[in-house]
């Protein structure tokens, strides 16, 4: 793993990453652009997010009255259970003091519920200022009976959850069948709980922001590399933020980005005209392991090619359902994880040679980095 990577996996341990407003705003935009009753008359819960500093809570309560809503829940971690402590959460919770249901022994072990139904300050509008809390039971942790009954309860989760736990989190809402818009990394997507999801359609990216550098808030005294503090403030954000090259929308509701086919060239006009010299060098060069080729980039995939073709993760966010088939995936676990006849459908042959976990595409005696195997769609 490049270094890079290695700090930003290091900082993503870390899990107190706040998102910011106009990113929530910008992907909810896509789907009431797609459906605007995509949250009518539906329940809302918001599990990992604390209304003080979670912009979640704060874009569905004021947004309330406009999306439609019957009722949001937003539920809090205690401080005492976050891995990362840092005294900025105990000002935080200055606020609680001044409330009536304010409990010292409480205030730092457990976790919070935020409701929202209904207008209870007169103001003539339903808003952030009518959120009614209470302490839980427990801790808030979303995996806890009482968190998991509130997910019963509703019909879309909407978060961004923490990244250490993301497969657990995926898993928490798909047994209960319920939608969702959560964040996560790119490279999520062939983990072996996930790829599953995604490649039975019963998952996929979000509308925006995808393959573009994402920017989080951080509290103070966060451990922030000073190249994503420059990041962040060259787009905007300058302070108490970092930013992430690899994290991205999933959700299992319907946006219109998602049926919007790539345009792509034919392959006799790729190997002529693409914009990678590698393309117009080299072709498309096929594996030794797989009966596919090996296309390193998603905009030189050829518009007419019939067979199985490996792409970089990244075509994750460009995929349309519509357009192309997800066979399965080349990567370090693709073998023990595959469903039955699928390496046989792809010629796996399980006798080269290579560094790397069994199933990762090979390519003249190397192993290439992690690739998903596509088909195109015909008719
Ligand atoms: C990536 S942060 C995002 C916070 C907020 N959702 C937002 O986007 O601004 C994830 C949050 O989940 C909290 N958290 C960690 N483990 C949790 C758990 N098991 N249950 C509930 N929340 C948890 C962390 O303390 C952290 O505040």
């Amino acid at each position: 793993m490049a270094n890079d990577s290695l700090q930003q996996a290091k900082r993503v341990k870390n899990d107190e990453f706040y998102t910011v407003y106009d990113y929530i705003q910008k992907e909810i935009n896509a789907y009431l652009e797609y459906d605007p009753d995509t949250f009518r008359d539906k329940v809302v819960l918001c599990p990992c997010d604390d209304p003080e500093w979670s912009n979640f809570t704060r874009f569905f309560a004021q947004n309330f009255e406009m999306l439609g809503l019957r009722k949001l829940i937003s539920t809090s971690y205690s401080m005492e259970a976050k891995k990362a402590k840092y005294e900025q959460y105990h000002q935080m919770t200055m606020f609680e003091t001044y409330f009536p249901q304010y409990d010292e022994s409480k205030a730092v072990t457990k976790g919070k519920i935020f409701t929202l139904t209904r207008e209870s300050d007169k103001s003539g509008v339903i808003d952030f200022d009518d959120l009614e809390w209470q302490y839980l039971e427990g801790d808030g942790d979303f995996r806890s009976d009482e968190v998991k009954r509130l997910r019963d309860e509703a019909d879309i989760i909407v978060t961004n959850p923490p990244f250490s736990l993301f497969r657990d989190f995926v898993n928490w809402v798909f047994e209960a069948n319920k939608h969702c818009i959560i964040i996560g990394t790119i490279g999520a997507a062939i983990y072996k709980e996930i790829f599953p999801l995604i490649k039975g359609n019963l998952l996929w990216i979000g509308a925006t922001n995808n393959g573009k550098d994402m920017v989080f808030e951080v509290p103070e005294g966060a451990d922030v590399d000073p190249k994503d503090r420059e990041k962040a403030a060259k787009l905007g954000y300058v302070g108490n933020y970092t930013r992430l090259g690899n994290a991205c929308w999933y959700t299992n509701i319907n946006h219109g980005r998602r049926h919007q086919p790539l345009n792509l060239m034919t392959m006799a006009d790729n190997l002529k005209f693409s914009k990678h010299k590698q393309i117009r060098e080299n072709g498309y060069q096929r594996y030794d392991n797989y009966d596919a080729i090996e296309v390193p980039f998603a905009d030189a995939i050829p518009a007419d090619y019939d067979g199985v073709m490996g792409v970089p993760i990244t075509f994750m966010d460009k995929y349309c359902p519509e357009q192309f088939e997800i066979i399965w995936q080349a990567s370090g676990n693709a073998y023990a994880n595959a469903p039955a006849g699928v390496m046989d459908y792809l010629r796996f042959d399980p006798t080269i040679k290579y560094g790397g976990g069994l199933g990762a595409a090979v390519l003249d005696g190397k192993a290439v980095y992690s690739r998903i195997l596509i088909k195109r769609v015909k008719g």
